[in-house]
């Protein structure tokens, strides 16, 4: 049997894709393997969404290549590769093989023709492309992606993913209930429902708000996240179906990237720094005790020092539990590349720095709070320390408890009984000792 190894950049969705990937490998006779060193087939699931992320994995292919013998084949696939496409064979000869995330289905073929020395490219975009044919591999954990909508049509100035996984579209609710139906069938009880605006799922049928109550439904699935979601797509249908299917957990990742309505508006985000705070509140309305985290990007083009404060207000504000920061990073050919006031790369620095300082201070704040709280917990797997294992609870917050392997996959009420600021400590509630089994 030939061995086929995937090492997996970026977002969730390259997560499910590296799934699927596995998956079709598998029925072309491929099993998989940790160790690239074994590997006959090595592939890069590649992220483009900031340069640094791209230049991690120009280091990678580089270590990669030292593990090639006769006959093995190296790839690189996903957003980098659709971005770069051609580029990519001409800047190394080590890559046989480039394909776009649009590309999977076929990637038996293409692995088959490479082995005959052909070096190939696949980055056209297939609009209709859901991968119903292809049986996704489980990573074995206690909770699964499932991809529910593919690309996006919104233009936010900054952003690749357009330019990387073409036109939006969603997969059939049928399929996606099948799909949860299959991964709750093997055991797992945690789906996190996945698309570029997920809340925007539309199969001309069913919306979003459907597609909770249905997935909500499913045999054995006690708990459904989804990311990421736009804060315009909130409907009221969306907003009903979160209050009113118990299995849809109290946390919500709600991009912001700016608190300044001037910047959100060059940024093409489509809404306001007073229309996000509303959509704060409505959620926090339907979902009391629901937690939030965000996205926010620092130094756009043509961000002001006021600008920035208004980002730390809003940020304070709103009171995020979690954030990732990111500088602004010019990517080639969205419309932001030709914005000018580029802001100096210290003073955005300084701006990223004050700004996770204010994120650290709100959330040790809010998580402080909860100690002394109870809580369930999904065990998901072992703390990296000592005898601990890693849960999470429904609103996202990771907390190590003392317990033995066996319990990885049970929920169980604990109290929280520390926190590091980000994460917390907990012991088995007394008053709820029984380890509940699914
Ligand atoms: N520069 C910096 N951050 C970016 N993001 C997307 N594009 C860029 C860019 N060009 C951030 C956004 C998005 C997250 C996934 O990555 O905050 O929500």
């Amino acid at each position: 049997m030939k061995r086929v190894y995937i090492e997996t950049y970026g977002c969730q969705m390259n997560v499910a894709d590296t799934g699927l990937l596995y998956g079709a490998l598998k029925a072309d006779g491929f099993e998989k393997t940790t160790d690239p060193a074994e590997a006959d087939l090595m592939l890069v699931n590649t992220c483009a969404i900031r340069e640094n992320a791209e230049q991690r994995v120009v280091g990678r292919i580089g270590e990669l290549k030292r593990h090639k013998r006769e006959g093995d084949l190296l790839g690189v696939v996903g957003c980098m590769a659709q971005r770069l496409g051609d580029d990519l064979l001409d800047g190394t000869r080590h890559v046989d093989l480039v394909i776009g995330p649009d590309g999977y289905s076929g990637i038996g073929d293409l692995v088959a023709r490479a082995s005959d020395g052909e070096r190939l490219v696949d980055v056209e975009f297939k609009s209709w492309e859901h991968y119903e044919e292809i049986t996704p591999e489980l990573d074995g954990g206690v909770s699964s992606f499932v991809t529910v909508q593919r690309g996006c049509d919104h233009r936010c100035t900054f952003c690749i993913v357009p330019m990387t996984r073409g036109p939006e579209r969603s997969r059939k609710l049928a399929d996606v209930v099948a799909e949860v139906q299959t991964i709750a069938s093997r055991g797992v009880t945690e789906v996190t429902l996945l698309g570029q605006t997920v809340n925007n799922y539309n199969d001309g049928v069913d919306d979003f708000g459907q597609l909770l109550r249905a997935v909500g439904q499913v045999d054995g699935i006690r708990r459904v996240r989804f990311t990421s979601p736009h804060p315009n797509d909130f409907t009221d249908n969306v907003m009903a179906a979160m209050a009113d299917v118990p299995e849809v957990c109290e946390h919500v990742h709600l991009p912001l990237q700016s608190g300044s309505s001037r910047v959100l508006k060059r940024m093409l985000r489509r809404y306001g720094r007073d229309d996000f705070l509303r959509c704060v509140d409505d959620l926090r309305n339907a979902m009391p005790g629901i937690t939030l985290s965000t996205d926010i990007i620092v130094g756009f083009p043509g961000e002001t020092e006021e600008d920035f404060e208004e980002t730390l207000s809003l940020v304070n504000e709103v009171g995020f539990d979690d954030a990732f920061t990111f500088i602004y990073s010019v990517r080639e050919g969205t419309p932001a590349e030709k914005l000018g006031d580029r802001v100096d790369p210290k003073v955005a620095g300084e701006r990223l720095q004050r700004l996770i300082a204010d994120v650290r201070t709100i959330a040790r704040k809010k998580n402080v709070a909860l100690v002394g709280k109870t809580a369930e917990v999904l065990y998901e797997k072992e703390a990296r320390r000592g005898d601990l294992l890693q849960g999470r609870t429904r609103s996202n917050k990771v907390v190590l408890v003392e317990r033995g392997k066996d319990s990885i996959g049970q929920y169980e009420e604990i109290r929280i009984t520390g926190t590091t600021g980000s994460t917390f400590t907990g012991v088995p509630n007394p008053q709820r000792r029984a380890l509940t089994v699914v």
